[in-house]
């Protein structure tokens, strides 16, 4: 793999406003339609298309046969309209030809069966005919419109993702371990495969993990996780390899325009963090699940913004409208669309991007949503709405671009603890990583503080409080940093099955919680983990909270009991402790609270630091700040509910959106899923 060039404070297209627009395949009709297009682009103030992202059985016809005219003419149409081009490099779905010419370009799955051609994200990432091909296309592709007047920023594939198990990716595995581990020695500790009679002697010998392997009830069940952790980052990085391939045949030709991949938010299949450098800026496709509270998406926001260091990134897809996908699909109502939009924005994105322009007629997508839908029509509720809000984003003008959040928490993610939290047998397959990550992340939010989804390698000298929920692995000075923290003032908070093992996934040889044991106080020899249904009371203080799945037996070592458990042999023990370190403190939650008890817990922890914010009560109020690159701190309000909020102005602002002016205790009524960006005066 090549050296990012990026460094990771990484490089954003430049434009005067946020680009407004989305995903535009003008392929799939006559040209004739194309000026109807430009026409609604106008009136719906779009000014960003991302064409050419599955046109590849079209710029390729065959192997020896290029034919970039229809690409041609619809740069030269955007042009000419003025707007500016993302140009897709188009390698996320093979051409037929491809497939039938190079089979073993088809993957393999998880069972063993090599599949034929089909569908889309379809390629084997090793394959060394998809990779010439496809680094092949975007050279040419850089070749022929670098420095194109509509240029904006090149798309590299789209949504990368996937697992691939054929021979090839065996082969390159046994490659990429040899590199990681140097010697068989060093695997064997790493894998600990005394166990069971596994002691390897030769690299031929490893298989990958699968069905056929290491696997049994799918791909959680392994006997030998470190076998199918490795097998995780290796894929990581061979998905990687395609994207800087793709993206160094595009630096030969276009040495400066920013180049992206569409990723999908907190995504299991790949560590975005081994990613985030090569990107020059980072942008995620947003569909979040129907039912899903507003603090989803935003926690996805903010783990694509800490990919790059804070920097903003776009938002490269969401739908106007609907999804079709789901087994049910149920339409954005009214508002609902502006409010998701100005979240992303409240949460760093420097783009609103839409999938999809023009709804395509036919396959699997054609009752997903669209600006334009099949009739071409501009009087549709839909369009009224994104036109509308293509006029109020364009107000902001640059002000917000490049502006950066504010952020005195951190929420420490890792895709590694994520890994081996769910493909470990026990102590309880019920805990979700991204659901405990969740909690702790909605109850900082909630209580209106600004964070840092962040990845354990972050420099955390910046912030006050560091939240480490399930935290599995541990791994390189982390326990150092974490100790700095603390000594120097800040909150350190960790939680049940935190700091249990080190990066190959072996428990550490001493005490839990491993190397975090002595900056927690505490030591915990038992767990106790019981179905769902079975609730344990934590009394803390006055209240009472639930708790459940897991149930960790806490000995105090320097650290004083905050929550103690209420029923079963351990009642009367600690459930919460809180050690002080230094100048500041190192909280555990040694079981999965329920909201409340996590509320309670967090907000004790923020405001130590003046960190619950002016609008805390009001729970369906999320506010998010975010500096201005002259200075300026701007506080977004989002009102999630579907009633008016009625809040009294923390300060003298000024409302962006709608020029209003606020006197500091004045009050101040947000519509229902109302936006206002306040701006201090
Ligand atoms: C993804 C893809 C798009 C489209 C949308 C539909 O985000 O990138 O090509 O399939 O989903 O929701
Ligand atoms: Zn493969």
């Amino acid at each position: 793999m090549t050296a990012p060039d990026t460094g990771n404070d990484g490089r954003l297209p430049r434009t005067g406003k946020i680009p407004y627009g989305g995903d535009y395949n003008p392929e799939q009709w006559p040209e004739r339609v194309w000026d109807d297009d430009h026409r609604l682009f106008s009136r719906a103030g779009m000014d960003t298309l991302t064409v050419g992202v599955f046109s590849w059985s079209l710029t390729q016809p065959a192997e020896d046969a290029y034919d970039f005219g229809l690409l041609d003419r619809v740069l030269a149409r955007a042009a000419r309209a003025g707007r500016h081009i993302v140009l897709a490099t188009g390698t996320a779905a093979v051409p037929p030809w491809l497939a039938k010419r190079y089979p073993e370009v088809n993957r393999t799955d998880f069972e063993g069966r090599r599949h034929r051609y089909g569908q889309r994200h379809n390629f084997c990432p090793t394959a060394p005919a998809y990779r010439r091909l496809a680094t092949a296309m975007a050279g040419r592709l850089a070749e022929r419109y670098a420095g194109h007047e509509a240029l904006l920023a090149w798309h590299i594939n789209n949504e990368y993702g996937g697992v691939c198990h054929c021979d090839l990716c065996a082969e390159a595995f046994r490659g990429w371990l040899r590199e990681r581990h140097g010697t068989l020695d060093a695997l064997n500790d790493a894998w600990w495969t005394a166990f069971w009679s596994h002691r390897y002697t030769d690299w031929d010998q490893i298989e990958p993990p699968s069905a056929l392997t290491e696997h049994w009830r799918g791909p959680d069940h392994t006997a030998f996780q470190g076998i199918t952790l490795d097998y995780q980052r290796f894929m990581t990085d061979a998905l990687l390899g395609c994207f800087t391939a793709e993206k160094e045949a595009i630096r030969v030709h276009d040495p400066d325009t920013p180049v992206t991949t569409n990723l999908m938010g907190a995504y299991r299949p790949l560590d975005y963090h081994r990613w985030a450098p090569h990107l020059d800026f980072a942008s995620w496709d947003n569909y979040p699940p129907p039912d899903a509270p507003p603090t989803r998406p935003a926690l996805a926001h903010d783990l694509i913004r800490g990919l790059k260091d804070g920097a903003p990134f776009w938002l490269m897809e969401q739908t106007p409208s609907t999804t079709a996908c789901r087994d049910v699909n149920p339409l954005r109502r009214p508002g609902e669309l502006r409010l998701a939009t100005w979240q992303a924005v409240a949460h760093g994105a420097d783009a609103a991007l839409y999938f999809q322009l023009r709804a395509s007629l036919g396959a699997c997508e054609k009752y997903h949503g669209a600006v334009i839908g099949h009739a071409g029509r501009a009087d549709t509720r839909v369009f009224r709405e994104v036109a509308a809000l293509g006029e109020e984003l364009a107000q902001l003008g640059d002000l917000t671009l490049g502006a950066r959040t504010p952020a005195r928490t951190a929420l420490l993610f890792d895709w590694d603890s994520w890994w081996a939290l769910e493909i470990s047998d026990g102590p309880s397959r019920l805990v979700r990583y991204p659901d405990v990550v969740h909690t702790y992340y909605r109850a900082a939010r909630e209580a209106g503080a600004d964070v840092d989804v962040v990845p354990v390698t972050a420099d955390l000298t910046r912030y006050d409080v560091v939240l480490a929920p399930v935290l599995h692995l541990i791994r390189g000075d982390l326990p150092t940093r974490l100790e700095e923290l603390t000594r120097r003032g800040g909150t350190f908070l960790a939680t049940f099955l935190t700091a249990r093992c080190d990066e190959h996934d072996r428990a550490f040889p001493t005490d839990v919680p491993g190397p975090l044991a002595g900056l927690l106080g505490i030591r915990v020899d038992e767990w106790d983990a019981r179905p769902q249904d079975v609730i344990q009371p934590v009394r803390m203080g006055e209240s009472c909270h639930d708790a459940r799945l897991v149930f960790e037996i806490v000995q105090p070592r320097g650290a004083e009991p905050i929550a103690t458990y209420g029923a079963d042999f351990y009642a009367g023990t600690p459930a919460v402790t809180r050690n002080r370190f230094g100048d500041g403190e190192a909280w555990y939650v040694a079981t999965a609270l329920d909201p409340s008890g996590v509320d309670d817990v967090v907000r004790r922890v923020l405001d130590r630091h003046g960190l619950v914010g002016p609008y805390a009560h009001l729970p369906a109020v999320e506010t998010a700040g975010r500096v201005t690159p002259a200075g300026e701190h701007l506080l977004f309000l989002l009102n999630h509910a579907p009633a008016p909020a009625h809040l009294t102005a923390h300060t003298a602002a000024t409302d962006l959106l709608t020029g209003k002016r606020y006197a500091r205790g004045e009050p101040l009524a947000l519509d229902p899923l109302g936006v206002a960006v306040l701006r201090p005066r």
